[in-house]
């Protein structure tokens, strides 16, 4: 049997698997098992922010460690990495729960709420993804929850735009003081590089704190530099409640999730939840995880500043390509979408840029496309001239 058919056979998968077999990964470049190599702006999807295979973040550890730490003893590289995610989270977030993923972290995010508040409800927006338990699948879109009628949580939806609309609304469904969080990605990758306006995201902020509803800011995405900024959060100059962490907080070296709450929420809820997880930060994924957050610090100012270059000249570029029926085009960071004609087209794009040697992806009627934040200016243009040649 090809692999094809064994992966058709073995792996539980909604649609047949895309047809990369993947060998290798170095930079901003992925190839497969033929030789065949693709300009990768996708990342693992928001996961590789750093490049692959960062030889500052991969080299092996100087210390000893452990094969495994039980989760109720102590271990210093545990606090090593809380304090440093502290540090780099925006507002007052102070306290960590360690997770295996972002879906965890999220999870967990949903029950601190509710420990919190004594509250059951939920807000969050019309076509968001959170992951996929049953916890987070009860505050995604409500298309995600059709298959499971009997969800955890009642959660209720507001629909972009996010503008003074959205926000009348979420004032309407804050009122009763029945919601235990308002859950959000500052910037939704998911939903195709959605920006809210500066004006909803206080005012969104306000309202929950005028009606006891945590924010929980989702930032398994977003985070660690994807929009420009360390954090997307920091654009709003928002202060969540919780925020949760997964994906690149280890650049893609290992699985990691961690959600960090405020002190006020950590002591809200203290002796009554802990989470257990049996390999939540297991000593090798939070070594590499250290080195991977220590080697952002250090090296934030230059990263930030040539991805904001980059990042530039994707919009140059990109509003200078002749997409059919273009609608908009979303760029923050590296988080970068480009609303144009329907599904089937952009679809059609993507494939033909796969060919092509590009990796991009789609979200609804939108190109998406999340290149790492160390893409260099020739490999940006590389990969560009092929999109703008897969177009027809
Ligand atoms: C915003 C957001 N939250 C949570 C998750 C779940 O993360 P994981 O797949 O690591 O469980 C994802 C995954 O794509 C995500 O995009």
């Amino acid at each position: 049997m090809s692999l094809r058919q064994l992966d058709r056979k073995y792996l539980g998968r909604e649609s047949a698997a895309q047809d990369i077999e993947v060998a290798r990964t170095k930079g901003a470049f992925v190839y497969d098992a033929r030789g065949k190599r693709y300009i990768d702006f996708l990342s693992g999807w928001c996961v590789g922010n750093f490049g692959w295979d960062n030889t500052a973040i991969a080299k092996p550890p100087a210390r000893r460690r452990p094969d495994y730490v039980y989760p109720d003893f102590l271990y210093r590289p545990w606090v090593e990495l809380a304090q440093l995610l502290a540090r780099i989270t925006p507002g007052k977030l102070e306290k960590t729960y360690r997770a295996t993923g972002g879906s965890e972290a999220v999870d967990i995010a949903l029950q601190i709420s509710m420990a919190s508040t004594g509250r059951r409800k939920f807000v969050s927006l019309e076509g968001s993804y959170h992951g996929n338990t049953i916890g987070t699948v009860s505050v995604a879109s409500t298309e995600w929850r059709e298959p499971y009628p009997n969800l955890l949580s009642n959660c209720m939806t507001i629909s972009p735009p996010l503008g003074e609309r959205a926000i009348a609304r979420l004032e309407t469904l804050l009122k009763k003081r029945d919601v235990a969080a308002f859950i959000m990605e500052p910037i939704s990758c998911n939903l195709a590089v959605l920006i809210p306006e500066d004006a909803f995201m206080k005012r969104a902020q306000q309202l929950c704190r005028r009606y006891g509803t945590l924010f929980i800011a989702d930032e398994v995405a977003c985070g660690f530099g994807r929009t420009g900024r360390l954090f997307a959060s920091e654009y709003f100059d928002l202060e969540p409640d919780i925020l949760c962490m997964g994906k690149a907080i280890t650049g893609g070296f290992a699985p990691m999730g961690a959600t960090i709450v405020t002190a006020r929420v950590a002591k809200s809820v203290e002796g009554e939840v802990g989470f257990y997880s049996t390999y939540g930060w297991h000593p090798s994924t939070v070594d590499v995880a250290i080195r991977n957050v220590r080697w952002l610090i250090r090296n934030q100012a230059r990263l930030l500043r040539d991805a904001a270059e980059i990042s530039a000249y994707f919009g140059q570029r990109l509003a200078a390509m002749n997409f059919d029926d273009l609608k908009d085009i979303r760029i923050r960071g590296m988080a970068i979408a480009v609303e144009a004609g329907d599904g089937d087209y952009v679809s059609a794009i993507t494939a033909r840029c796969s060919k092509n040697g590009l990796m991009v992806t789609t979200a609804g009627n939108a190109i998406t496309m999340f290149p790492p934040l160390t893409l260099d200016r020739r490999t940006a243009k590389a990969g560009l001239d092929i999109l703008e040649k897969s177009l027809r």
